[in-house]
Parts: structure tokens; C-alpha cells; sequence
């Protein structure tokens, strides 16, 4: 029997029943055909089981699993083997604990370094985010396991994140915010996409039909289903319509009915409900086939250790590095007797084992003191510092792990600056006036301000290493491994300096993206704006030699060849970069755009010939379509996004685009230059004015005093229950607010009917 054949003998309340998850852990079967529910668990990182998977969400109380690195270290990697093997690992322990998705990669792009949940995301750049993400999604693919890339789309700051409106120009959106998610569904075909809680350009991502239909399915021939975001459903019936196939989490009778009323009153189609139903029938059949299987958590925990290792960036080092066994090492700071090694929120591993970086440096034979330096909440502790600093009388180098306490950042709120904890600063300088040479280790899930950084001798970016982390980092300060992670992100020399400072996360729902296409260093370099260190950039314990570089047509691919040579003493590894700009164009376009990469792997003295191949298609800027500019090109050969190897040209026979260019005296553009981007002139802004909706802001209806009257005791009763300091607790609280009231309601697990009554009778009081 086809499926489709399979969905015609179906009844309607298994249709709809498929369509909306029994929890918050599992999609419904059809016990009448002997279709079997599945399991579905969140990711990225690693498997995050609710030991109770029928509990709704409890993000404490999971299933052990290993911890890997999180997105925002594995893509300083830049290495799609690892992001394989992971992945495969990853996959291995769902078919151990019989899970058919998890929930990842996310591939939102970086737009400001104050995003709360860049931890959890690759890149600001697309090509480096796509690839990291397709290669995560093969490796847990393999193993048979479904995954599910997130979060589609344009969901890149966590201020508001249910109700927020992402305006974005069409160039942009195609160009950078839709290009990760569209490489990785073109190139690794996920069994699923998730998409985002806000909005796009005025409508929801859940019920966006120009983003689930017209661009995913019909451009981009996506066979999979998508998934919302959980809780992110304003009108599942409508969601079905544009493209939806699944609300989590349900159970949600107030969406079955909606249902029912549409297919009633002509809204929706049995055609639009059939479609998917097929698409999740699909899956569940195959997912029929998948065994539960052992795996071995030891040989996982390496693996993590091993990804960790090849994506630490070396920022800086004046030849401190690696450690000398005959030095006697004072390491400082609480991180490293407990290390930071992932973020908060929904994937947060139970993890399986951690070692603290003290005993692993003993472990290599170093000889070792401890101080702590500081408490790991980031407030003063004076007494701490001065133990640290008397303790050095004794070292001849200090090894300080500094970065961002657990509370500074995590899903569900932003940062508001990139500074590490001012206690943990003052004590750094404190050691660097000791006259001591200084290596500083940092675990932080994003971008930090180290305004010490040109003071110190050494200076190990970790971002958060998974539970091998500790291991890695002994083994990378020992040269027992060579540092070979470059920037998956642009470090600014101050906040201020984000082509998106002042757009980002304010108080209004509606958040413009003036920037357009200059995200991250795509704006530094165009704009000529100094960083602390560039996207791309890493540096090794051993140098390396590039020649014989070629750049030439061939066909439809412009070809970059280049000899590479290790001429240091440490075996290592080097990424090579490729970007490409058009000087002479007639448009706003950034002067360099990577379009590939490549990591050589060489042992010293070793030399390698490489090949790189880029289509020219890859070129092509959207205009109505994807059109190919005619000019000649700039082909970049890079170390990092500032600094070239090589460069050549290329003239491409294209055609004349002419874009209006609203950037001719900056970033910081007009009213009215903003809606040049916009083909008729209109800046598709939300206005909550009016009615009191589902959608509405739980603020703002509070702000009223019917509101406070009708919602008050429920918000207070909520907000009463998540007072601890747990992460779920901490979340929910910055969440509250900004959330709609049908977030609100979901959260104290109150039915939608109710809250629909009650705003009817809250309507007509105003
Ligand atoms: C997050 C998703 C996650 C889901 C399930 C949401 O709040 O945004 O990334 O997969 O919860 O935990």
C-alpha cells in the first residue's frame, strides 16, 4: 500500500492526531495500523532524555549521555569529519535510548555577538554554519536517527522571542539568514526542520507559507515534515496550511478543533491535512526500522575530547606554549577545578563524565598547585584573589581560566555586554602585574572583551569544550595536540562596534535588520572597522607556507590552487579560507564573502598540493532570482577573513544588476533608506495596537487594569513557581514577560479554550 493509499484508510481523529504530539516527547502512531509512536529528544550537543519522556518538560532530570562540544566551539573546528563523527555518535546513543530525532543543528546565523544563545549556533557566516551542520546531520543520519534543523528562521536573538518581529529585506533574508538552513537541507536532507517562535517579516515562522512552502518545499524540494518550535503555534489550522506538519507539544484539544472548524468551514483542505499526515507517516515508517542498539560512552567521551582539541583557537602566544614539563605551574580559577563546558537551557546533557583541568595537567606529569581565584558566580571575592596572588610567589607560569559564569548567558535572554565578570578581570590583571608570564584559558559561549589580551602571553579561546574539555585543553597546553581552531565569529574591539548595535534586542517587538547583508566581518571589512581578531583567525604552535597558488576559470567552477607547507616543528593543522568580492560592483555588496575552506592536516616539513572548487553559481546575489553580476572578481586565498595568502581574479559573464543602495554614507541608514530595501517601499513592521490576541504580549496586557485583573494571578502563580536558580527556573522568569498569553498559558498548562473565553470577555470590557 502507498501512503497515500495508507492515509485514506485513516480517520480523521488520526489524521489530526498525528499532527499534534501526544507530550512533550513523542510524536503519536496509529495504533489501529500498528504504527508505532516515536520518541523525539532535544540535541544539539548531545542526547537530552527526560528520564520520564511522558513528564512535560523538566530540564534537569535526563538520562545520562556525553556531552559534546556546542556549536559554537565544534565550528572554530572547521572540520566537517569531526562535525561527521559526532554527529555519529550522537545518533548512536539515540538508538541507544530508542530516540528517532533529536532536536538540532541549529543553524541561526550570529548577528550579534549579545545573543543569548550563540552558544548553541555555528556561525555569523552561512557557508561555514551550512557545512558544519550538513556534515552533524549525515554523522546521525547514518546511524539511521532523525534530526531536525532549527530554528527556520531568522531567529537570532532570544529578547522577546515569541513575539518578536524579524524584518528583513528579501536580498538578506535569501542571502545570508535562509542560505545555512538552505545548503543543509540541499546538501544533508534532515528527516526534519523546526521552525522559529518569531515572526518573519509580520508572520509567524510556524504559519509563515512564503518561508515552509513556497521557498522550502516548492525551491527547495524538501520531501521532510517540519515541526514547530515547542509552543511556538499561534493557529495550527493555519500553520497546516502554509506548510506546518506537527505542533509540539501537545496534547492541544483548542487545535484539534480549530482544525475541525477549518476543514468545516473551507479554510483548510483534506488535501492540506493529508499532505501532512503523509509527511509524518513517512518518517514513522521508517523510523519502524530502527533497532535499539548499545554503545560504548568511553569511546563517546573521546570522540569529544577529540572535537574539542581540533577547534580551540590560539588567540595569542609569544612562545609560552606549549607548557615546559620543567616549569612549575600555578593554575588559577575556579573553571578549572569545574569547568564551564556547556550552556543553559534546552540542551543541557546529563552528562557522563568530567575531569577537572588540575588533574589532568598532574596526569601529564606536570607539576601543579591549585588556587581558585575567584567563585564561580562572578561576584568580588577579595580574599580569593589575594590567595591567588600570593600563591605565585612560587610558579613560574600562571595558567588563569577565566570566561563567563554559567548565569551570564543562555537560552531565553540575551547579553547585554561582552564582558567577563569585572572581579575576574581585576584578579587577571592582578596576576599579569605579578611580572609572571600569564596564560590565559577562556570558556565562554560566545565573543568576550579580554581587555587584558595584549598583556598576557598566551591566550586559549575554549568557548564551552563538552565534557572532554578538560583532557583537551591539558593535552593542547602540553603541544601534545597543536591548536589548529580558527574564529567561527568576528571579535569586535568593542560591542559597540556590531553592525546591529542599537537594533538588537530592544524594547520593541519589531526588529529591523538595517545591517542587511553586512553581518559580522562581511561589515568590518567592508567598512573598513578595526577587530580584535577577524573571522577566520587561529593561530598554531607550528607556521605555515603557502605557494605556487593558482586562480583560474574552469567551466562553470572557479579553481583555487595552492601548495601548503608545515616549515614549523609541531605537526598541525592549517585552514585555508576562500572569499570572494567584486570591487567593481554596481551594488551594495561586501568586499569579501567566504564561499570554501579547507583543513590540511601536516606533519613538519611536510608540504601538500590543494585544489579548491567553487561554483560559479555561488557568486550569484539575489535580485528577484539569483543573478550573476557581470564584472570581474576577486578570489581571495586567506588565513583569516583580514589577512591573505594570495589573491587573483576572475571576469565572470553575468548580467547588469543595479540594487538600490541605501549604505552610500554608512551602516547606520534612515527611515527611508531602509525601505529602499524593500521592492514596494513598505517595512513589514507588526502593530500590537487593537484587540487584546492570543499573540499579545503578556506585558503589555498586564499593563491594562481589566488585563491585570483577568491574567494577574495566573502570571503571579507561574512566575512564583520558577523562583530557584535552576536553569528552567531562570529561563522561564526572563521568558514570562515578553511572552505572548498563550505562551502563558501553555507554561501553567492551562487550556487555550479558556484563555480564548476569557479574552472575549477582556475585549469587550475595552
Ligand atoms: C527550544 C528548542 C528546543 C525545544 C524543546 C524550545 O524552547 O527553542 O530549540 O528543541 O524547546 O526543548
Amino acid at each position: 500500500m502507498t501512503i497515500k493509499e495508507l492515509v485514506e484508510t485513516l480517520t480523521l481523529d488520526e489524521k489530526i492526531a498525528l499532527t499534534i504530539g501526544p507530550g512533550s516527547w513523542h510524536i503519536n502512531g496509529v495504533p489501529s495500523k500498528g504504527i508505532k509512536e516515536v520518541c523525539i529528544t532535544d540535541g544539539p550537543h548531545g542526547v537530552r532524555k527526560a528520564k520520564d519522556t511522558r513528564l512535560s518538560s523538566s530540564l534537569n532530570e535526563n538520562e545520562t549521555s556525553v556531552c559534546f562540544p556546542p556549536a559554537c566551539l565544534s565550528a572554530c573546528s572547521w572540520n566537517e569529519d569531526m562535525l561527521y563523527r559526532e554527529g555519529q555518535a550522537i545518533g548512536e546513543e539515540c538508538l541507544k535510548y530508542s530516540v528517532s530525532i533529536v532536536l538540532g543543528p541549529g543553524v541561526n546565523i550570529k548577528r550579534s555577538p549579545l545573543g543569548g544563545r550563540n552558544f548553541e549556533y555555528f556561525s555569523e557566516d552561512p557557508v561555514l554554519a551550512s557545512a558544519m551542520a550538513s556534515a552533524w546531520i549525515k554523522g546521525v543520519e547514518s546511524t539511521g536517527t532523525g534530526t531536525s534543523l532549527k530554528h527556520f528562521a531568522a531567529n537570532n536573538q532570544e529578547k522577546k522571542r515569541m513575539s518578536s518581529n524579524s524584518i528583513i529585506d528579501e536580498r538578506t533574508l535569501r542571502e545570508i539568514y535562509l542560505k545555512a538552513f538552505e545548503r543543509a537541507v540541499k546538501e544533508a536532507s534532515p528527516a526534519t526542520l523546526m521552525c522559529a517562535y518569531n515572526r518573519v517579516n509580520g508572520v509567524y515562522a510556524s504559519q509563515n507559507e512564503f518561508l515552509l512552502t513556497k521557498v522550502l518545499r516548492n525551491e527547495w524540494k524538501y520531501p521532510g515534515f517540519v515541526m514547530t518550535d515547542w509552543g511556538a503555534t499561534s493557529d495550527h489550522a493555519k500553520g497546516i496550511k502554509a506548510g506546518i506538519d506537527l505542533e509540539m507539544p501537545g496534547p492541544n484539544e483548542y487545535s484539534r478543533e480549530e482544525i475541525l472548524k477549518a476543514l468545516e468551514d473551507g479554510s483548510l483542505s483534506m488535501e492540506d491535512l493529508n499532505r501532512s499526515v503523509e509527511r509524518i507517516l513517512e518518517f514513522l515508517l521508517k523510523a519502524e526500522r530502527q533497532e535499539t542498539k548499545e554503545c560504548s560512552f568511553d569511546r563517546h567521551h573521546e570522540i569529544s575530547g577529540e572535537v574539542a582539541a581540533d577547534s580551540f583557537v590560539l588567540l595569542e602566544n609569544d612562545g609560552t606554549l606549549p607548557l615546559d614539563r620543567k616549569e612549575r605551574i600555578l593554575v588559577v580559577g575556579a573553571f578549572a577545578q569545574t569547568p564551564r563546558y556547556q550552556g543553559a537551557g534546552s540542551s543541557r546533557i546529563n552528562s557522563y563524565k568530567v575531569t577537572s583541568l588540575v588533574s589532568e595537567l598532574k596526569n601529564l606529569g606536570y607539576s601543579v598547585e591549585y588556587s581558585q581565584g575567584y567563585n564561580l558566580s562572578g561576584t568580588e571575592n577579595e580574599e580569593l584573589a589575594d590567595e591567588a596572588v600570593e600563591k605565585t610567589e612560587n610558579a613560574d607560569i600562571i595558567v588563569f581560566v577565566t570566561g563567563l559564569p554559567g548565569s551570564y548567558e543562555s537560552e531565553g535572554f540575551d547579553r547585554t555586554d561582552l564582558k567577563i565578570p569585572a572581579a575576574y578581570d581585576k584578579l587577571a590583571y592582578r596576576l599579569i602585574a605579578t611580572g609572571k608570564k600569564v596564560v590565559a584559558v577562556i570558556y565562554a559561549g560566545g565573543v568576550t572583551e579580554m581587555p587584558w589580551r595584549n598583556d598576557v602571553s598566551s591566550l586559549l579561546y575554549c568557548y564551552l569544550g563538552g565534557e572532554g574539555v578538560s583532557e583537551a585543553v591539558a593535552l593542547t597546553l602540553s603541544g601534545a595536540v597543536n591548536p589548529s581552531g580558527h574564529l567561527a565569529e568576528t571579535f569586535p574591539l568593542k560591542c559597540e562596534d556590531n553592525p546591529c548595535f542599537g537594533l538588537f534586542a530592544t524594547e520593541s517587538e519589531n526588529v529591523e535588520y538595517r545591517e542587511g547583508c553586512f553581518v559580522g566581518y562581511r561589515y568590518y571589512e567592508t567598512f573598513n572597522i578595526p577587530v580584535a581578531y577577524p573571522f577566520g583567525y587561529g593561530r598554531s604552535y607550528t607556521s605555515f607556507d603557502v605557494s605556487d597558488t593558482d586562480f583560474f576559470l574552469d567551466g562553470d567552477s572557479i579553481i583555487v590552487s595552492y601548495r601548503i607547507k608545515n616549515t614549523g616543528s609541531f605537526a598541525g593543522s592549517q585552514v585555508m579560507q576562500v572569499y570572494t568580492g567584486m570591487p567593481d560592483s554596481l551594488n551594495p555588496r561586501p568586499v569579501k564573502e567566504l564561499k570554501a575552506f579547507r583543513k590540511t592536516f601536516l606533519n613538519p616539513g611536510e608540504s601538500r598540493k590543494e585544489r579548491i572548487m567553487i561554483p560559479v553559481d555561488e557568486l550569484r546575489i539575489w535580485s528577484d532570482g539569483w543573478k550573476l553580476e557581470n564584472g570581474v572578481y576577486l578570489v581571495h586565498l586567506a588565513f583569516n577573513a583580514h589577512e591573505d595568502a594570495a589573491s587573483g581574479s576572475v571576469e565572470l559573464k553575468g548580467e547588469k544588476i543595479e540594487l538600490p543602495n541605501p549604505y552610500k554614507s554608512g551602516i547606520r541608514i534612515s527611515e527611508k533608506e531602509y525601505a529602499l530595501l524593500f521592492s514596494d517601499m513598505k517595512i513589514p513592521r507588526t502593530d500590537s495596537a487593537g484587540c487584546i490576541t492570543v499573540d499579545s504580549p503578556v506585558n503589555e496586557v498586564l499593563a491594562l487594569d481589566e488585563g491585570k485583573k483577568m491574567f494577574g494571578p495566573i502570571y503571579e502563580q507561574l512566575y512564583a513557581s520558577v523562583q530557584g536558580d535552576d536553569d528552567y527556573s531562570v529561563m522561564t522568569r526572563a521568558m514570562l514577560e515578553d511572552a505572548p498569553l498563550r505562551a502563558l498559558f501553555s507554561f501553567a498548562h492551562l487550556d487555550k479554550k479558556l484563555l480564548v473565553e476569557k479574552l472575549s470577555e477582556l475585549n469587550k470590557q475595552l
